[in-house]
């Protein structure tokens, strides 16, 4: 038996361990960062020692006997295979490329493993990488290199098969570390398989321009919609105006036409909110709504609400009533966003509470602000419901109820934009049964 080296880089003899490396700036060897020890763990790996060495040196009268028609017939089996043909079209290249293969092959047998063997071989891998020779051609060749010398060194040990076989088992060695150091090679150049790298930026290319085609289409068709929801502001504005003006004159109207008018001023009027909930949502969404701020009384605000919504109330059996504290004083806001945070607050009560009770708006002062209330005293909510409400999300609300229905679903989410951005804070109570209030909190300033 031969001896190896030992995983620790010491050979097993007792000498002292040769030095493979010797630190040299620029070499191949300090790039890929193969130092002496992992060197020696590669050889101890494959069971590379002494022995190998001096088999191998034993083969290379061998390899100058055949070196010739060896690389020939390499060379021939390359030009056989249209991939490898391809790249040695140049026979002036190939007759180079024999000189070089020659000594590379010759290398094999001088039972020399040292720094300046590994760094060659970090090279020789280096400059395949470098053509772009994908691996599985460069490592087959190998097997090549293999065949070409077994079917001679047969010959050669015909009546030794012993010593046959440890020199199949030397060479296997040399040839396994070499295709090892050509992978560290490939690696290290960062190896790519060009045809597949422009393939997959091929690939990346359509799908930014399919991106940026289907944010463009979708652009162009938010820009459509807002277009289309502002543009319906102006006919609905004159039906407002149309109703109000025949509701005015009512004296004159048949009560079944005026209570139809009062229905079709209250479906405009729906309608407006909602085209305003959407055209605001967006605003905010986009950062472009800029508040005023004005002394907003609150009583008044309240009065002004319950006053809109009372027929659309009573109607659905609901009375509204409103209950602000004496000490109330005037706050700063935007009055007209206020309103309309009250507005949808008092809608959604009336359509989703299924209460038969009164709605009550309540205002008071708290910590130097206020704290206004839209009470119901209706079916109420789980916590799960209540975790939806101020969101985009148009799930079905639990017992049935679908919050989005009968308007965009927008409203509580306008409510909640539109409290934050004057400085205050939304929030709801409730309890399946129990009813439900909402609770604007706003500062006595809101922010503008
Ligand atoms: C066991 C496999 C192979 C070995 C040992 C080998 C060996 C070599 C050596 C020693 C060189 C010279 C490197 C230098 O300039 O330092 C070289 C270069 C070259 N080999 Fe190979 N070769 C192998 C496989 C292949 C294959 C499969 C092809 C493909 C047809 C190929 C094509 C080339 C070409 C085109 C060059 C010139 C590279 C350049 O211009 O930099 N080789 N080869």
């Amino acid at each position: 038996m031969r001896d190896p080296l030992p995983p620790d880089g010491n050979e097993s003899t007792g000498a002292r361990p040769r030095v493979l490396i010797e630190a040299r700036t620029g070499s191949l060897l300090g790039s890929v960062e193969l130092d002496d020890a992992s060197l020696r763990k590669r050889l101890a790996f494959l069971d590379y020692g002494p022995t190998d060495d001096a088999l191998l040196a034993e083969l290379h009268q061998f390899a100058l006997a055949h070196v010739d028609t060896i690389v020939d017939e390499f060379y021939e089996h390359l030009l056989r295979f249209d991939e490898t043909r391809e790249i040695l079209r140049d026979p002036a290249q190939v007759a180079r490329l024999k000189t070089l293969q020659r000594e590379y092959f010759l290398r094999l047998t001088s039972g020399r493993i040292d720094a300046e063997y590994f760094e060659s071989r970090l090279r020789v891998g280096a400059a395949h990488a470098r053509i772009n020779l994908r691996p599985e051609w460069y490592l087959g060749t190998y097997n090549l290199y293999l065949r070409l010398v077994m079917n001679r060194l047969r010959a050669y040990c015909a009546d030794d098969p012993e010593r046959l076989t440890s020199m199949i088992a030397a060479l296997s060695k040399v040839i396994f570390l070499d295709m090892g150091l050509a992978i560290d090679a490939y690696i290290w150049s960062g190896y790519v398989d060009r045809a597949l790298a422009q393939e997959y930026r091929r690939v990346a290319e359509v799908a930014e321009h399919t991106l940026h085609e289907k944010n463009a289409l979708e652009r162009a068709k938010a820009d459509l919609t807002h277009m289309i929801v502002h543009d319906l502001k102006g006919p609905l504005g004159g039906i407002l105006t149309l109703t109000q003006l025949a509701l005015r004159k009512r004296e004159g109207l048949p009560d079944a036409h005026a209570a139809r008018f009062a229905q079709i001023q209250r479906s405009a009027r729906d309608l407006m909110r909602m085209i305003e909930n959407i055209l605001e949502v967006e605003q905010m969404e986009e950062g472009r709504l800029t508040l005023r701020a004005e002394p907003v009384d609150l009583a008044l605000l309240l009065a002004e609400c319950a006053n809109e919504f009372r027929a659309t109330a009573e109607m659905a059996g609901q009375t509204v009533t409103v209950e602000v504290a004496d000490d109330l004083s005037a706050i700063v806001t935007d009055r007209w966003v206020l309103r309309r945070v009250l507005n949808n607050l008092v809608v959604n009560a009336i359509r989703h509470s299924g209460s038969r009770e009164a709605i009550r708006l309540e205002a008071s002062p708290e910590h130097g602000g206020v704290r206004v209330g839209v009470r119901d005293g209706g079916r109420g909510m789980t916590a799960d419901e209540q975790a939806l409400l101020f969101s985009r999300s148009h799930a079905p609300l639990a017992d049935g109820r679908v919050r989005s229905r009968e308007d965009t679903g927008l409203g509580l989410v306008f409510c909640k934009m539109a409290v934050d951005a004057m400085g205050g804070t939304i929030s709801v109570e409730s309890a399946p049964g129990a009813g439900t209030v909402f609770t604007v909190r706003l500062p006595a300033v809101s922010a503008s």
